[in-house]
């Protein structure tokens, strides 16, 4: 029975879906999908997917897992995985794809793909991470942009920032200002991957994009063991001494909180912050500032969100997992999901009209910066490193936040050794 069997695993994801999608009164199925999205701004924009699903006759079972970043939830699914128990689908990104994929333990969604044109809409940088062995087993949901700085508009007003800072030296000085106001200059939550997020920006801010890809994402040993790296320790260093003492191990979007209701200044962040300022009715320019990070205006740091599908046996379940590979890349959906989530849509040709002048801006940055060649993949999220040594590098930094013992010099090392490694990623 291989033949058929090979049939139905490569066609069924579609064939199914365009029954459902066409109304052919075809019986829908049930989808669990395993996430991470659990923040208010994340629920809501879960919530246009799960009532587009729904609307079709398709459950939808939540298996979420709490903790931003995702590494949680990674590790609960590698569990469900190896007890034979594997969700519908998942949020997996990046390299991580890759390693589930040579698992085989993906359905491929190339059929679905080559049916709705997946590469003529996407950025050629996403469809390359979403196809192993140039067969497409993910699919992409949204382009979130990393490298910013969310500001609270009258918090700066009263403090007497007028500018966005371009650099290291004015954040410092607005921040400054905001620290003499009386309220906190930088809400932080102190998360080895929050640690991580702020720590690619000072990079990227110091040292431009090229540095950035030559450090970060090649592991340069010269790039790690020079002066721009260790200016870029002695920069994130200082930024320590701007955060509140109620900081460590605090979630992302209760330090996005703290700048919504105006008790701090500044949040270094991904767009999913913008998420949670518009869930609490805030307006981009009026409430909240989204400036780039300091010194990154020409640059962008790019993370996307994916779901893979996984192998499943059961006929009704592969008919929900094709409507929903069908469903995360159709216009509507890419539309619906990033005015809330705070991304911008993956798939190209999806109007902008509704989006706000963050998302614009991003949208516009992110074309221009694939062109200038300063696009560069986050390493926090899971888009540069495989997932064993992403996960050291972000401990490394982590621990050099937290361990004012720890010099500049011995950090630089630990990233030399670390680079060294038998773990170095695949290029
Ligand atoms: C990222 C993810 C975003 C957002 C963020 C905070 O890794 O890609 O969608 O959820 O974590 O949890």
């Amino acid at each position: 029975m291989p033949h058929r069997t090979g049939f139905r695993r490569v066609f069924a994801p579609l064939l199914a879906s365009l029954l459902v999608a066409f109304g052919t009164g075809v019986q829908a199925g049930e989808v669990e999908v395993l996430h991470y999205w659990t923040s208010g701004g994340e629920a809501k924009s879960l919530a246009e997917l799960k009532g587009m699903m729904a609307q079709r006759g398709h459950g939808w079972k939540d298996f979420a897992v709490v903790g931003g970043g995702g590494q949680n939830a990674m590790d609960v699914l590698k569990a469900r995985v190896l007890a034979g128990n594997p969700p519908a689908a998942a949020n997996i990104k990046g390299p991580a794809i890759q390693e589930w994929a040579a698992l085989n333990a993906l359905t491929s969604l190339d059929a679905m793909a080559s049916f709705d044109r997946w590469d003529e809409v996407l950025p050629k940088v996403v469809a390359d991470q979403m196809k192993h062995k140039g067969r497409y087993v993910a699919v992409p949901v949204n382009v979130h942009r990393v490298n910013w700085l969310w500001a609270n508009a009258e918090v700066l007003r009263q403090a007497g920032v007028n500018e966005a800072p371009r650099n290291f030296d004015e954040f410092f000085k607005a921040a400054d200002k905001v620290r003499a106001a009386g309220l906190i200059a930088l809400a932080h939550g102190g998360q080895d991957w929050q640690d991580f997020t702020t720590f690619e920006s000072v990079v990227l801010g110091v040292g431009g994009a090229k540095f950035y890809d030559a450090a970060l994402v090649k592991l340069d040993a010269q790039a790690l063991g020079g002066d721009t790296m260790r200016r870029s320790l002695e920069t994130f260093r200082r930024l320590r001494g701007y955060v509140d003492a109620a900081s460590p191990g605090r979630d992302w979007n209760a330090s996005t909180d703290l700048v919504i209701k105006g008790k701090a200044g500044f949040q270094f962040m991904g767009d999913w912050a913008k998420g949670e300022f518009l869930a609490a009715g805030q307006q981009p320019g009026k409430d909240f500032r989204c400036f780039p990070a300091p010194g990154t205006a020409e640059a962008f740091t790019y993370n996307v969100d994916s779901f893979a599908m996984f192998q499943l046996k059961a006929w009704e379940a592969q008919k929900a997992q094709g409507y929903l590979a069908y469903l995360l890349m159709g216009q509507d959906f890419q539309e619906r999901f990033n005015l809330r989530k705070g991304s911008i849509p993956v798939r190209q040709n999806v109007s902008m009209d509704k989006f706000d002048e963050c998302a614009k801006v991003s949208a516009q940055d992110f074309g221009k910066t694939a062109k200038a060649g300063t696009l560069v993949p986050s390493v926090a999220h899971g888009m540069a490193l495989a997932p064993g040594q992403q996960a050291l590098m972000r401990r490394l930094v982590s621990d050099f936040w937290n361990n004012p013992q720890m010099s500049v010099n011995d950090a630089q090392k630990q990233l030399l050794a670390l680079a060294a490694g038998p773990q170095k990623s695949p290029q």
